[in-house]
């Protein structure tokens, strides 16, 4: 018997409603397979908590957290607290105080997945984003100065580090190397004259370590671009923080929707856990009415298993979504669908089972 604690943070919004059906195909791939048992504790943190403890979390908040083996993340923020605030004290605090630096986020159009493109063939949409995501951007350095006056500055700091920039780029390299892709960066040298040029010499110092892998270089507004009018050009692709944060809603929409695109925030060494979500936000337009499509929790469940080291279990709950979808019969309204949350994640559950072999029921 294998057992994995798995720490829940549910979050705000729609996060509870769709970590819920999350937990339902986590539960069922349990129930299958006797000797993996997943042990969930549940931390009720978010905006309501804030609301009543004036915290976004516990103080020792990442000090519970990090024995865990894996954090399943519904979603941060609601309209009533600063989302710099809620986000900053939680969600980003989790990526960074456990280095998870790299954010892995698949963009692959599978079967019966809708797509608003025309005349394009599904292999053609199947990208693998690798952003960067302890730093860039992020770092969260800056400065407000002369605040409410006239000469009002304020400042905000992308941090590029040397360690930062060429972990994510080499762990890019060792992705695409044994995927047997091409690998893209995205950047933007020719306006931002220190970070990206700095990116850019990094990624061309990496590459000649790996001469096998069939590299590209694109200006992010020029890659946005590409990525409607050329997606097959994209396999694999590092980019920065916040580039890989948009291109990413981009690309969800290209693949299926935002209900359906999954992340998974890395810490590669296992020092400390690694965390899973949806990349979608609590979407408080449709909170609390059984509207909000699961299927992104239920991919990042997938990405979960398949951390674990269960890739079989992992393929399985993505087969079983893309059955899903082939059917076109239980689905929200976001895919044009009448069905509910939990429905949804019913039908994904009910569906596992049936796929499962028989040889992996003890
Ligand atoms: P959002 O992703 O929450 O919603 C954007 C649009 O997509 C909305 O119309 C919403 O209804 C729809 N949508 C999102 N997820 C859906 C789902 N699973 N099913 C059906 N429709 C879905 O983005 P936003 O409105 O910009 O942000 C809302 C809040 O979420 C903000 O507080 C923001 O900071 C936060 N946020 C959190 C995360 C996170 O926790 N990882 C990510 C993004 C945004
Ligand atoms: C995401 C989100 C977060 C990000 C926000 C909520 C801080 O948009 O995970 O894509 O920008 O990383
Ligand atoms: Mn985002």
């Amino acid at each position: 018997m294998s057992t994995y604690k798995i720490a829940v943070i549910a979050g705000d919004g729609i996060g509870p409603e769709v970590l819920q059906e999350g937990i339902k195909v986590l539960d069922k791939i349990s129930e299958l397979d006797g000797s993996l048992k997943l042990e969930y504790t549940y931390f009720p943190w978010g905006c309501e908590y804030y609301t009543k403890h004036g915290v976004m979390m516990d103080e020792d908040g990442i000090e519970k957290l990090k024995d865990f083996d894996a954090i399943f993340l519904g979603a941060v923020g609601f309209p009533g607290v600063p989302d710099h605030i809620s986000l900053w004290d939680l969600l980003l605090k989790i990526r960074k105080s456990f280095d998870q630096y790299i954010n892995i986020r698949p963009i692959k159009l599978i079967k019966g997945a809708p797509c608003p493109l025309k005349d394009v063939k599904r292999e053609d949409i199947d990208m693998l984003f690798i952003r960067e995501n302890s730093e860039g951007e992020y770092a969260g350095a800056g400065d407000w100065l002369f605040k409410g006056k006239e000469n009002e500055v304020v400042l905000q700091t992308g941090v590029f580090s040397r360690k930062g920039t060429e972990r994510v780029i080499r762990y890019a390299f060792e992705t695409a190397r044994k995927e047997g892709k091409s690998l893209t960066s995205i950047s933007k040298g020719n306006a931002l004259n220190y970070s990206m040029v700095f990116w850019d010499q990094v990624f061309e110092e990496v590459a000649k370590e790996y001469p096998d892998v069939k590299t590209a270089s694109y200006l992010v507004d020029a890659a946005a671009m590409l990525m409607i009018t050329d997606p097959k050009r994209f396999e694999v692709v590092v980019t920065s923080n916040l580039f890989g944060d948009i291109l990413t809603d981009l690309g969800a929409a290209l693949a299926g929707g935002i209900g359906l695109a999954a992340g998974a925030n890395v810490n590669p060494e296992r020092t400390f856990p690694s965390m899973f979500e949806p990349i979608h936000g609590s979407a408080p337009d449709i909170a609390g009415k059984g509207l909000a499509n699961p299927l992104a929790t239920i991919w990042s469940a997938s990405q979960l298993l398949d951390f674990l080291g269960y890739e079989q279990y992992g393929k399985l709950v993505l087969n079983a979504v893309e059955e899903l979808l082939v059917e076109g019969k239980v689905l929200t309204p976001d895919m044009k669908g009448t069905s509910s949350t939990s429905e949804v994640g019913d039908r994904v559950a009910s569906i596992v089972s049936s796929l499962v072999p028989s040889s992996v029921v003890e």
